[in-house]
């Protein structure tokens, strides 16, 4: 099968279970994927479900300059992981600790009920990242 069918295929059983197109279009397109090879900081979460996210980040004083994430997990999983780490970029710590279930269903649009679960655990995998790197810079202040 084409690459061209195979994601109109997958495209069309999204749609019908429920995925906006803005959350099918993180799914496919798996924007902000991978790993910063040099991160200040990189976590990684298994929900519940047994699906895993992994989130690296890369900061300048208090910003988020770049990030990036894999997911071995459900389309629910990579849209929310994807669309997360689009809102966390630029962001400064704290405005990213910030980002809530509203904020990221704002960008994904629309995903099926039965997947909150995976928007919530993509945010609870930023959110240990984020205190992750806050507890490391707090140990290095009282080093150096
Ligand atoms: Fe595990 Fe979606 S089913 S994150």
């Amino acid at each position: 099968m084409d690459k061209g069918k195979r994601a109109d295929d997958e495209y069309q059983m999204l749609s019908e279970s429920g995925y906006a197109d803005k959350a099918i279009e993180y799914f496919q397109s798996r924007q902000n994927f991978g790993v910063i090879e040099d991160a200040d900081q990189i976590t990684d979460l298994t929900g519940p479900c047994g699906d895993t996210m992994k989130i690296s980040l890369k900061v300048d004083r208090d910003t988020i300059n770049d990030a990036k994430i894999q997911v071995l997990g459900c389309p629910g999983a990579v849209a929310s992981g994807c669309a997360l780490i689009s809102l966390a970029k630029g962001k400064t710590l704290d405005e990213a600790a910030g980002i809530d279930l509203d904020a990221l269903y704002g960008e994904l649009e629309k995903m099926p009920d039965q997947k909150v679960h995976c928007a919530r655990l993509a945010l609870r995998t930023l959110q240990k990242t984020l205190k992750e790197y806050k507890e490391k810079q707090v140990k290095h202040k009282a080093v150096g």
